[in-house]
């Protein structure tokens, strides 16, 4: 042995493959390939970020307490089992070395959120795949796919990059079937997107279960997405394992002002949330009319639309097209969906634009 030899599971990772805010040729393109809020930040969150800039020589405060007790009272939580992370990416990932290592298995579905491969086999975890439904959570065929060595099971909900929502129901029953030793991580990121009657009880969950960890961000309603900021609820014990191995300091001093502004303005939120409905509703019923062309639209509670291409026009087509008129969308093909492009709802005017070029395009396919 001559050098460093990277573990072998390392090696068998494929990087994260980050949404694009350019062309091939380098042109810069309006980005809406990375499901980021279009209306952007609270100006309070902003405001409260500014100011916290002031002390840059000090480190933030490790156990970021007045952030945990900002969420807890938005959400009706104990600030002590409120854990935070750089972005809920850390913690995705956090939980995955917490409850999993070597030939372990950690099971999502396919067409999952991508990080959850990562996540798995930077512990040596197996990552197991279940079988979709016509693109939505197979709650039977995930329980199928439980074995002795099941360790953690990530599922998001609503679910990137499908957008699909598994129903209240279905996430009681998957956690009811559940070993209690498997670790249940029920990733939220774009829980805010939801109406209050479309919950999917997680959080409640998170409440009373010993085994579930629920996760969210502010890098999608709150529009904080460069500050990087997620946090997750869960037992005690659950916590406690997870604070053993984030990093220190892990959410910046700006990134905690920042984030309490944000989860008080309310205000802003839901403006973000009405306006995202709206425009998903708009986009879903402009696809739904080129059906004839083979365009379909996932149905999606989220922040985007996974538009399926089964006509003439193909996906790499239409992204390509797009870029013309100054877009960037998310192509698929490494997720195995190579006829699928995930749209971020952007701003009314983005929407219209988007629409009106797929339309062309699909017409003169
Ligand atoms: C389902 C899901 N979970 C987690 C994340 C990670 O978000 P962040 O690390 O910015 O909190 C994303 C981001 O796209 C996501 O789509």
């Amino acid at each position: 042995m001559t050098k460093p030899a990277p573990k072998d599971w390392i090696l068998g990772i494929s990087p994260y493959v980050p949404g694009k805010a350019a062309a091939d040729d380098g042109r810069p393109l309006i980005k809406l390939s990375a499901n980021e809020n279009p209306l952007g930040t609270s100006p309070a969150a902003r405001a409260a970020l500014v100011a916290a800039t002031a002390d840059l020589a000090t480190y933030p405060d490790p156990g970021a307490a007045k952030m945990r007790e900002a969420i807890a009272a938005a959400h009706g939580l104990d600030p002590a089992r409120v854990i935070y992370g750089t972005g809920s990416d850390e913690l995705l990932h956090i939980a995955a070395s917490a409850y999993a290592g070597p030939g372990d298995e950690i099971l999502y579905v396919r067409y999952g959120f991508s990080v959850y491969d990562i996540a798995a086999r930077r512990v040596g975890a197996i990552p197991v795949i279940a079988p979709d439904a016509d693109y939505a959570t197979d709650v039977d065929a995930l329980l199928a796919c439980v074995t002795d060595r099941t360790k953690v099971v990530f599922l998001a909900n609503p679910n990137n990059p499908t957008g699909t929502m598994t129903p209240r129901e279905d996430i009681a029953r998957l956690h009811a079937a559940l070993r209690p030793d498997i670790l249940f991580v029920l990733d939220q990121a774009y829980a805010e997107y939801l109406d209050g009657d479309e919950d999917d009880g997680g959080m409640e969950l998170a409440k009373s279960a010993a085994n579930v960890l629920v996760t969210r961000t502010f890098s999608k309603i709150h529009g904080l997405a460069a500050e990087r900021i997620g946090w997750g609820y869960a037992s005690a014990e659950i916590i406690d394992a997870l604070h053993r191995i984030r990093a220190p300091f892990n959410v910046t001093t700006a990134g905690q002002a920042a984030a309490i502004a944000a989860i008080r303005d309310s205000g802003w939120v839901d403006a973000s949330r009405t306006h995202n409905r709206q425009w998903r509703e708009w986009l879903a019923a402009e696809i739904a009319a080129l059906s004839n062309h083979g365009l379909r639209a996932v149905p999606s509670k989220a922040n985007f639309l996974l538009i399926l291409f089964e006509g003439k026009l193909t996906a790499e087509a239409a992204m390509k097209g797009l870029w013309d008129e100054g877009y960037a969308t998310r192509w698929l093909p490494g997720q195995g969906l190579p006829h699928g492009l995930r749209i971020t709802i952007g701003t009314a005017e983005q929407v219209r634009a988007v629409a009106a070029k797929l339309r062309a395009m699909a017409e003169a396919a």
